[in-house]
């Protein structure tokens, strides 16, 4: 069976801003790489090697970011969505390049502990007209939610205001060409989207098998500032530490990743922590779950649990920064002289917390 990898990769992020004002939000980097890098590296991993990227907006910098996949020794065709009308939408838009092959569906956002290389072995081998990757979670309502009786998916329904059951539809689908007929066959839902979770609801209601697969690992939709920080939590705890960068009159515990070019000095970091190529970090403490990405400057400084990313510069701050998300070349920094006020430039949509 010939296997193809459609990722979505359009849309806007409203629920990251400030963040996406600028930038995609599949290329917001967890452990300093893109969350949209995962995706590939799961497909690629999974033996696929034709990959189609939908674009939307954002399409230039995903291009710039993601190039022609050889990198990672796959093809990457992008597609061009000409708004983000919906997953089901996206798929219609890559008919011409899924063809008539099976393909795997992957959500830009997702992030998925265990790849999906089995998943891939049992959808090819069980031959189901679509596989759904499902997992329980608190707060259905956010999510697709899947109704299953006797190992069975009988209902699906997209972000149900009174959900049945607490099982989410995972960003993740494997399907083959029946799905076509039904992306072509649904209307818009109510918040105006053509919705996969309804194509799949016509795969069902026309009796072609629908097979469920309970994901055990960690699985996250980084859509949210909470998800990505947590996102970042498990991918850094599952990296070795490794120390290519300069290290001077500083203690390190646990597993730090410092790249190459990058100069750490009379601190304390504690991992999981990873600190990006050429950053530079002095006088200062550096906690568990922390990404600190390229170039990214910290003087006397104490941050943990959080991702700063390129180029930005925190200096002299006298409180610990916790869980937080701060873009890229942003300046956080101590004035020296008078009037002792504060002072910003903050974005539309930014939040601040002082102490
Ligand atoms: O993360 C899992 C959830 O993903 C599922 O439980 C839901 O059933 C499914 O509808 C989807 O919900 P979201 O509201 O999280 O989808 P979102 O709009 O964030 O889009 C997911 C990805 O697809 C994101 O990377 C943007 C991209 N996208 C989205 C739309 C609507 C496109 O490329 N084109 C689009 O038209």
């Amino acid at each position: 069976m010939n296997l193809k990898g459609l990722i979505l990769s359009g849309g806007t992020g409203t629920r990251l801003r400030p963040i996406t004002h600028t930038s995609a939000k599949q290329l917001v980097p967890v452990a300093n790489k893109p969350v949209l890098f995962y995706g590939i590296e799961a497909l690629r991993d999974a033996g696929i090697k034709d990959i189609g990227i939908i674009v939307g907006d954002t399409a230039a910098e995903i291009e710039e970011a993601a190039g022609d996949g050889s990198r990672w020794g796959v093809k990457i065709t992008y597609i061009s969505q000409e708004a983000p009308l919906g997953l089901a939408h996206a798929v219609l838009t890559a008919e011409q390049f899924l063809g008539n092959d099976s393909f795997i569906m992957y959500l830009g956002d997702n992030l998925l502990r265990d790849g999906i290389s089995d998943l891939v072995e049992s959808f090819v081998k069980n031959g189901p007209e679509a596989l759904i990757l499902l997992q329980e979670v608190p707060n259905p309502e956010a999510y697709g939610v899947a109704e299953c009786r006797d190992g069975a998916v009988v209902q699906l329904v997209e972000k149900p205001k009174s959900p049945k059951g607490n099982l989410a539809l995972v960003g993740i689908y494997m399907f083959t060409p029946a799905i076509h007929e039904c992306t072509r066959a649904i209307k818009p839902s109510a918040r105006g989207e053509l919705e996969i979770t309804d194509a799949i609801q016509c795969l069902i209601d026309k009796g072609k098998r629908v097979e469920p697969h309970i994901v055990q690992g960690w699985w996250k939709d980084t859509g949210k500032l909470e998800d990505m920080l947590e996102a970042n939590r498990l991918i850094l705890d599952s990296l070795e530490g490794d120390i290519q960068g300069a290290v001077l009159d500083s203690e390190i515990h646990g597993r730090v990743i410092i790249e190459a070019g990058a100069s750490v000095s009379n601190c304390t970091v504690r991992g999981p922590v990873i600190i990006g190529k050429r950053a530079v970090v002095h006088d200062s403490y550096i906690g568990p779950y922390t990404s600190i990405d390229c170039e990214v400057e910290i003087r006397n400084s104490e941050i943990e649990h959080s991702i700063i990313l390129a180029q930005s510069k925190v200096i002299d701050l006298h409180g610990r920064m916790e869980g937080s998300l701060v873009g890229k070349n942003v300046r956080i920094l101590r004035l020296d002289h008078k009037p002792q006020a504060y002072r910003f430039m903050v974005g539309d949509n930014s939040w601040i917390g002082i102490v």
